[in-house]
C-alpha cells in the first residue's frame, strides 16, 4: 500500500517510497480516558449564547461500509409553525477503529454545497465522533424549500474498507441575540444599518436564489480536476432580475496535490532523477471563467487534513478548516452585464498547475429585483508577476516564489435602486520559501497568503453607497525532519507545524468590522515502521479569536493547550480584548 501525496511531501532518498500513511499508534500512544474520543476543530460555538433551538430536523443517519460511496435522502424544510432566523447545520460522524487512508465529504442539497469536511481516522480498537455545526443561513433560499434533495458523499482516498456513521440535522435559533458574534465574517443581522434609505437593505441577507455550478452525485457533486489542463464547466443561464451576485467556491486538494505548498519545482527533480513525474512547484490558484474570460482567482487556504503531515499531531483537535474547509466567495455583481441576457453562459473551472486532483463545486447566489434589470461590464483581465529564485546543490536547494495578482473591475447595475456602479479590486500576495538541508533530509516550508478586496459601489451623483474590504492572511510554516533509520524503513521523523487563518471584514458606511484570528503551533516526533507509529509524542496548541466592533460588543476567545493528546488547557472568554 503506497499513498502517493505522502510519498511527495516526504520524498527523499531516506525514506522508502513505499512509506505509506501511519495510521496504527494505540500501542504506545496515552490511551483516550474515554471509550469513546470526541474530536474537534477549535472554532466559533453554535449557537454563540445557549440558546434553545426552535427546531430542528434529524435529515440522514447513514453507515458508510465501503469506500467511495454517497447518499441521498429528501429534504423537508422546518414546518411552518417553526420561527426561526438562524439556521445550523450539524454533521455528527463516529468511526470505530480503523479506517485507513484520508477521506474527504461534502454535503449538498440539490447540488448546492453546504459543507466540505474531511474525516477524522481513529487507530486501531479506538471509537471516536464529531460534530461539526456551521452556520448554514446563507442558504435561506435552499433550506426553505420542499421536494428537495439531500446528498452525502465520503470519498475514501485509498480503497479499504470504512465504516463511518454519519447523521446529519439542522437546527433553527429564532434569534442569535448576539449574532455578531457568528463565526461567518459576514452576517445578516446588521444590513439596517445605513441602507434603509437606498433601499439596500438586503445587502447582508441570504439570496433570493442559489444555483448550483456542480455535477451529478453518481461521483460525487464535486467537479474532479485532473490537471491544469482539465476544465470543468456547468452552462447556465440566470434570472434578468438579478442586481446582485456572488459565486461562492468550495475545493479541496487530495493525491500528489494535497500538499501542493511543499512541492519543489520540477528541475529539482529532473536533476536528481528523483522522479519524472510532474509535480510543478508550489503554486496553485483556482481560476474561474465566464465565457472564457477570467473573473475569479483563488488561492486556497492549505487546510492540513485531519491525519496530515503527522496523524498523532491532531488528536483531538485537529488542524485549521479540517472539518469545516473554508469557502471563497468571488464578488460576480459587476460580471453581471456577461449573464443577463436569457441566454446560456458557460462558468468553468481550472487549477493553474494542478496535479491529480482536486475537486472543485460552486454555488451562485444571485439577489432578484422585482423586474428586469440592465447591467454593463468594464472588463479588465487580471494581471500575474511571477518571481521566483531556484538554487540547489545535490539534494539540498532553496526555492523561493513569489507572486502578484491583480484584479479591477468596474460594472453598471441599473435596477430599481437606480444606477449604481460597483468597482472590485483585489490584490493578492503569495511567497512561498521551500529549503531542504541536510542531505534532503530536512524540509522547510515558509509560505504567506495574503489578500485584499475591496468592493466600492456608488450611485449617479457619485455619492458612496457601499464600500467593504476583507482581508485575508494565510501564514503556514512547516519544518520537517527525517533522522536516520533505526533498522530498515523506520525513521524517526519530527514535524513541526505553525499555521494561521487570519481575517477581517469591514463596512464602511454600515459601520460593521469583524476580526477573526486563529492560530496553531504543533510539533511531535514519530518513528515510523511500515503502517504503523512505534512510538511518537506530540503537542498542539491553539488559539482562537473573534472580535466584532458593533457597540464594542461581540468577541469570543479560546485557547487549548494539548500535550500527548491531553487536553491540558481550554479557556473561553467572551471578554474582548483590546
Ligand atoms: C436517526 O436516528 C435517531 C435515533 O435513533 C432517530 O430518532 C431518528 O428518527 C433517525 N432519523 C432518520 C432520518 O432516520
Ligand atoms: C445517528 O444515527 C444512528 C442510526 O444510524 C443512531 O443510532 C444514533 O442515535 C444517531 N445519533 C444522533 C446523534 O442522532
Ligand atoms: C469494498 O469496495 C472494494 C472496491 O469497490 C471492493 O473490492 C471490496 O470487496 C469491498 N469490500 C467490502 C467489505 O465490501
Ligand atoms: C485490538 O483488539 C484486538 C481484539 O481484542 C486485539 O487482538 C488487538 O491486539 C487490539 N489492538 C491493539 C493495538 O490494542
Ligand atoms: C412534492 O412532489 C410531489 C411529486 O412531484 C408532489 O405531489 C407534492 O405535492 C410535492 N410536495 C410539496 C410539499 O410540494
Ligand atoms: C462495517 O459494517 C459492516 C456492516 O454493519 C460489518 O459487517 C463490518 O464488520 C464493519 N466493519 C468494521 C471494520 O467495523
Ligand atoms: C526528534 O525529536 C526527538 C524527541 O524530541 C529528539 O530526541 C530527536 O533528536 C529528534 N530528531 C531529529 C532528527 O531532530
Ligand atoms: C511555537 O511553540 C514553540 C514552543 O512550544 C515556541 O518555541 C515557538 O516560538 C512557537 N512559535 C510560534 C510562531 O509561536
Amino acid at each position: 500500500m503506497n499513498i502517493v501525496t505522502i510519498t511527495l511531501l516526504f520524498f527523499t532518498i531516506t525514506i522508502p517510497s513505499t512509506f505509506s500513511q501511519p495510521h496504527n499508534y494505540t500501542n504506545f500512544i496515552t490511551p483516550f480516558e474515554t471509550p469513546q474520543q470526541q474530536y474537534y476543530e477549535l472554532t466559533q460555538q453554535l449557537p454563540p449564547n445557549n440558546i434553545a433551538p426552535s427546531c430542528s430536523i434529524n435529515v440522514l443517519n447513514h453507515t458508510f461500509e465501503n469506500t467511495t460511496n454517497y447518499v441521498t435522502v429528501d429534504y423537508t424544510p422546518p414546518s411552518t409553525t417553526c420561527e426561526w432566523s438562524h439556521a445550523v447545520l450539524e454533521f455528527h460522524a463516529e468511526c470505530i477503529g480503523q479506517p485507513i487512508g484520508h477521506n474527504i465529504a461534502g454535503v449538498w442539497i440539490e447540488g448546492v454545497e453546504l459543507l466540505r469536511t474531511s474525516m477524522a481516522n481513529p487507530s486501531d480498537n479506538e471509537t471516536i465522533f464529531w460534530n461539526v455545526r456551521k452556520d448554514v443561513t446563507r442558504y435561506f433560499s435552499i433550506i426553505t424549500q420542499n421536494n428537495l434533495t439531500l446528498s452525502v458523499m465520503l470519498e475514501n482516498l485509498i480503497n479499504e474498507g470504512v465504516n463511518y456513521s454519519v447523521n446529519v440535522s439542522f437546527i433553527f435559533y429564532s434569534k442569535f441575540e448576539t449574532s455578531n458574534l457568528n463565526r461567518k465574517l459576514i452576517s445578516y443581522k446588521d444590513d439596517r444599518v445605513n441602507y434603509d434609505k437606498l433601499g439596500l437593505i438586503r445587502e447582508h441577507q441570504p439570496a433570493d436564489l442559489i444555483i448550483p455550478i456542480s455535477t451529478t452525485i453518481d461521483e460525487g457533486c464535486w467537479f474532479r480536476i485532473q490537471d491544469e489542463f482539465d476544465v470543468k464547466m456547468a452552462n447556465v443561464e440566470i434570472s434578468k432580475r438579478t442586481y446582485k451576485a456572488v459565486l461562492e467556491l468550495y475545493v479541496s486538494f487530495h493525491g500528489d496535490d494535497e500538499f501542493w505548498y511543499m512541492n519543489p519545482p520540477d528541475s529539482y527533480l529532473k536533476a536528481y532523477d528523483l522522479s519524472n513525474k510532474k509535480i510543478k512547484g508550489p503554486y496553485r490558484e483556482v481560476l474561474v471563467t465566464i465565457d472564457d474570460k477570467l473573473v475569479g482567482i483563488v488561492t486556497p487556504y492549505p487546510v492540513i487534513y485531519t491525519n496530515g503531515i503527522n496523524p498523532l499531531l491532531w488528536r483531538p483537535f485537529v488542524a485549521i478548516g479540517a472539518f469545516d474547509l473554508p469557502s471563497y466567495d468571488i464578488e460576480f455583481t459587476p460580471y453581471l452585464g456577461f449573464l443577463l441576457d436569457n441566454k446560456k453562459h458557460s462558468i468553468s473551472f481550472q487549477v493553474t498547475n494542478g496535479v491529480s486532483y482536486w475537486l472543485v463545486s460552486a454555488n451562485l447566489h444571485m439577489w432578484l429585483d422585482h423586474s428586469n434589470v440592465q447591467a454593463f461590464v468594464e472588463y479588465t483581465t487580471p494581471s500575474m508577476e511571477i518571481e521566483d529564485d531556484y538554487d540547489f546543490d545535490g539534494l539540498d536547494g532553496e526555492f523561493e516564489i513569489e507572486i502578484e495578482r491583480r484584479t479591477s473591475t468596474i460594472g453598471w447595475i441599473h435596477s430599481s435602486l437606480g444606477i449604481l456602479r460597483t468597482k472590485v479590486t483585489e490584490e493578492m500576495h503569495f511567497r512561498n520559501k521551500l529549503k531542504f538541508s541536510e542531505k534532503g533530509s530536512r524540509k522547510q516550508l515558509e509560505q504567506k497568503i495574503k489578500t485584499k478586496t475591496r468592493v466600492k459601489m456608488t450611485n449617479e451623483k457619485d455619492h458612496l453607497v457601499r464600500k467593504t474590504i476583507t482581508e485575508k492572511l494565510y501564514p503556514l510554516n512547516i519544518d520537517i525532519v527525517t533522522g536516520a533509520e533505526i533498522g530498515i524503513g523506520t525513521p524517526m521523523m519530527n514535524t513541526t507545524v505553525v499555521q494561521g487563518r487570519r481575517e477581517s471584514f469591514s463596512d464602511e458606511k454600515a459601520s460593521i468590522k469583524r476580526v477573526m484570528n486563529r492560530n496553531l503551533n504543533c510539533s511531535g516526533s514519530m518513528l515510523v515502521n511500515g503502517d504503523s507509529i512505534v512510538s511518537g509524542s506530540m503537542e498542539n496548541h491553539q488559539n482562537y479569536k473573534y472580535k466584532d466592533d458593533i457597540n464594542g460588543h461581540g468577541c469570543y476567545s479560546r485557547k487549548v493547550d494539548v500535550v500527548e493528546s491531553v487536553v491540558v488547557v481550554d479557556e473561553a472568554s467572551l471578554i474582548c480584548v483590546h
